[in-house]
């Protein structure tokens, strides 16, 4: 139990100083507004990949949106994410 306490503060902790980072460069873009409010928390502030969630900077763009429509058990459906958002999150972790 005390693990995961400690895992659950790493992770707020976490969240809270990437978001600020994000906050920093955050432009007038709504998918970054998008990707730093739903996905930053637990893939990180690139997609590198936190304890909370995987690396996501590797996938094809329809594995990318895949795991959107379906949501992949730990990680719930974001269907209500407009298909030209996805496509520019997964080009922002994806350096494209
Ligand atoms: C609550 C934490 C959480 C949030 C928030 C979250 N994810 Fe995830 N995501 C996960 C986890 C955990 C997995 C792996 C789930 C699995 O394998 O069952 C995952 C899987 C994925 C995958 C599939 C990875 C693969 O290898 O197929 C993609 C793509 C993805 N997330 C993108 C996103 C995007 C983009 C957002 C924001 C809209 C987001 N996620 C928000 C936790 C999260």
């Amino acid at each position: 139990m005390k693990r995961i306490s400690v895992i659950f503060t790493l992770i707020f902790t976490l969240s809270i100083v990437f978001g600020q980072i994000a906050e920093r460069n955050a432009s007038a873009k709504p998918w970054k507004y998008i990707y730093k409010h739903h996905c930053l928390s637990c893939h990180g502030s690139k997609g590198q990949g936190t304890l909370a969630g995987p690396n996501i900077k590797k996938l094809t763009l329809k594995k990318f949106r895949a795991a959107f429509k379906v949501g992949t058990g730990a990680m719930q459906s974001y269907y209500y994410i407009p298909k030209s958002k996805i496509t520019s999150i997964w080009k922002f972790v994806s350096n494209k």
